[in-house]
């Protein structure tokens, strides 16, 4: 055996563990990161949450109310989150409920049972009873939360959706 064939021996060992080596740490490395950061771009599963069945009004010319009360994570960020929304059964039995945040800037509107309007106290924004503005400042109608009917119970969505966005579904 030359010499030559030793350097040549010693030369492919080298390379030989140094791609081994470089392997193990692209993997350990990308395992790392994947833990440390992989979180914060994990979109949360929509939360459907129970209402009492008091709070769903069958009389079509008013609302009940329900304060929805859920936990979101956004990455590492936990929050606590709340929110009211108003629910009432239409005649062709589809429960609807619509949240209360003034589509304006996020002040909670109140029913008016008599004038059957929905009013913001902040900028005087007046929505109706679907939640279509009808005067003020507000840009857009009231948002809906989905809700769903599972085993006689009733849930509704923790997101909201635009109005003409929602559907409910009976299981
Ligand atoms: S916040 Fe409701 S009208 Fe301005």
């Amino acid at each position: 055996m030359g010499k030559e064939s030793k350097v040549n021996r010693r030369k492919f060992l080298e390379v030989g563990i140094f791609a081994i080596t470089g392997s193990i740490a692209a993997v350990s490395s990308a395992a790392l990161t994947r833990f440390a950061i992989g979180p914060s771009f994990k979109k949360e599963k929509l939360k459907w949450i129970e209402v009492d069945l008091e709070d769903v009004l069958d009389d079509s010319s008013s609302f009940g109310r329900a304060v929805l009360q859920y936990q979101t994570k956004h990455g590492w960020l936990a929050r606590r989150e709340k929110a009211l929304a108003y629910i009432r059964r239409t005649e062709e039995g589809e429960i609807i409920a619509i949240n209360a945040t003034c589509t304006h800037l996020g002040c909670i509107v109140s029913w008016d049972d008599d004038a059957q309007i929905f009013k913001c106290p902040c900028h005087d924004g007046r929505y109706d009873a679907d939640g279509k503005v009808i005067s003020g400042p507000p840009p857009a109608p009231l948002r809906r939360h989905n809700t769903k009917i599972e085993d006689g119970k009733v849930f509704l969505a923790s997101e909201t959706v635009p109005y003409g966005g929602d559907k409910s579904e009976s299981i």
